[in-house]
């Protein structure tokens, strides 16, 4: 049996924690969308790992981790974080785990100035991202523009014809960023690409055939994915989203193996509550909208939880759980399952609670009318409020718990899936199959 798991929410949920445990019975995890914009923190013997780029299964020394053609890839960031598993001493042999697709475009000092520059320029406005500033969106918009670089392009390509092609990628932006700047942007690149070009050579695979090897060999395959559901470019609250697809069916474009990934059990990760980075408004959200008290809830979530940015250290912005948003996410993502996470924050002694919490389980128009479903006009979001069922609060986020099994059944009920797996803190072992 095969597996995809994705970010059910707004990203954060705990998808590494669930890939790490996933892996300990797989044996290729791959990444297939995404660049280093996420951040995926492990917790194994009290020793915290955080991973943008390579798979959370790295930790597992069985497993192959794979980062597939959908990926963006900083080469620079792969490099550094291989070295930093390499330094830690227990995976020594971590470079040779891991593989890269052929196809993956490269993300480049370009991208990055590109995504940091916009912003810039977009900040006060309702333009305004609030992207990790990492490059994501720039090389997406290289790779549909036909002007981006592939791992093979300068791996396989002879140094003329590898030039040329830096050439036409840094044309394309030299009005935008002036002649001067980008002429840096492209020397800084030419600088350490020799470099990488070494690096990289021996990690890169042709994913089909690599996978077609691996399924040959009755391997096991998890695929994991990165942001969520609601950051998908196509299903998510956009414009606010990151820039590629976060739902099940880029796991078969960007890991190169559809057949596998048309069979697999498909596993959505939330929280027991809502958190949100960068900009864009979420229903439920805690923000002093309806009452002060809300922000003193949101302040100690965020303290209880550690909810601030992995990759960024932004803090992030809490919420009650949206059950309809949630619903969505379930149906347009094509997910089997649900694993609820976090819910032993909510239960860890916080003042402001007082013995119950919130669940969203409508929307209610400005006009009063009744939304039973996930609206497509992000403008809309701020006037929509949230129809809540108040829950008594579980003494142990535990299925034995009879109030937190309630909690779980209710959230069976409204998104229609089961949900196999609820982690009760941030520990490898922390995690119980419901
Ligand atoms: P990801 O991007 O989905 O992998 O999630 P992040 O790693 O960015 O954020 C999730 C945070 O919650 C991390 O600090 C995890 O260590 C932590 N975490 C994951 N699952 C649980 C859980 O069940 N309980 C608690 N208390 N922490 C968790
Ligand atoms: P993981 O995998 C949470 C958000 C950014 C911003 C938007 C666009 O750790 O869950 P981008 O840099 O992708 O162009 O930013 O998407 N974002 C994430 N939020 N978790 C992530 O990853 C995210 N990756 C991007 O905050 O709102
Ligand atoms: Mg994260």
């Amino acid at each position: 049996m095969h597996t995809i798991l994705l970010g059910a929410q707004w990203g954060d949920e705990g998808k590494g924690k669930l890939v790490d445990h996933l892996s300990s019975k797989s044996d290729y995890v791959i990444r297939f969308q995404g660049g280093n914009n996420a951040g995926h923190s492990l917790w194994v013997g009290g020793k915290k790992t955080v991973l943008h780029l390579i798979p959370s299964g790295i930790l597992h020394p069985h497993t192959t981790c794979v980062i597939g053609e959908g990926v963006v890839l900083d080469p620079l960031v792969l490099r550094s974080e291989i070295h930093k598993l390499m330094d830690a001493g227990a995976l020594a042999d971590a470079k040779d785990r891991i593989r890269v697709s052929e196809r993956t475009h490269l993300l480049l000092p370009l991208h990055r100035a590109l995504d940091q520059e916009r912003e810039r320029k977009r900040a006060g406005t309702r333009g305004y991202i609030g992207t990790t500033g990492r490059g994501i969106g720039p090389c997406y918009e290289t790779k549909a523009r036909r002007t981006g670089i592939r791992c093979i392009d300068l791996v396989g390509l002879d140094a003329v014809s590898f030039a040329a092609l830096m050439e036409r990628l840094h044309e394309s932006y030299r009005e935008e960023l002036g002649s001067d700047r980008n002429q840096e942007l492209m020397g800084e690149a030419m600088g350490f690409l020799p470099e990488i070009r070494n690096f990289l050579a021996p990690l890169l695979i042709d994913t089909l055939e690599f996978m077609k090897a691996g399924k040959a060999q009755g391997k096991r395959f998890l695929f994991e994915g990165a942001q969520g559901v609601m950051l998908d470019l196509d299903h998510g609250t956009y414009p606010y989203v990151t820039s590629s697809h976060t739902t099940s069916p880029a796991a078969g474009i960007g890991a190169a193996f559809p057949s596998l990934t048309r069979d697999a059990k498909v596993i959505g990760c939330a929280k027991a509550y809502l958190t949100r980075v960068g900009a864009g408004d979420f229903v439920t959200e805690l923000r002093g909208r309806w009452s002060a008290e809300e922000l003193l809830i949101a302040e100690e979530i965020r303290a209880a939880g550690g909810e601030f940015g992995a990759t960024t250290g932004r803090p992030r912005r809490i919420g009650w759980q949206d059950l309809v948003a949630l619903k969505y996410a379930v149906e347009v993502a094509g997910m089997d399952a649900l694993a609820i996470m976090k819910g032993d924050v909510l239960s860890s002694g916080l003042h402001s609670l007082k013995g119950s919490i919130r669940v969203c389980v409508a929307y209610r128009e400005k006009g009063g009318r009744i939304l039973n479903h996930f609206p497509a006009l992000e403008s809309t979001f701020s006037e929509i409020e949230p129809v809540y069922e108040e829950i008594p609060l579980w003494k142990s986020a535990r299925s034995t718990d009879p109030a937190y099994k309630r909690y779980l059944s209710l959230i069976e009920a409204f998104t229609g899936v089961p949900v196999l797996f609820s982690g009760h803190g941030p520990e490898r072992e922390q995690i119980e199959i419901v």
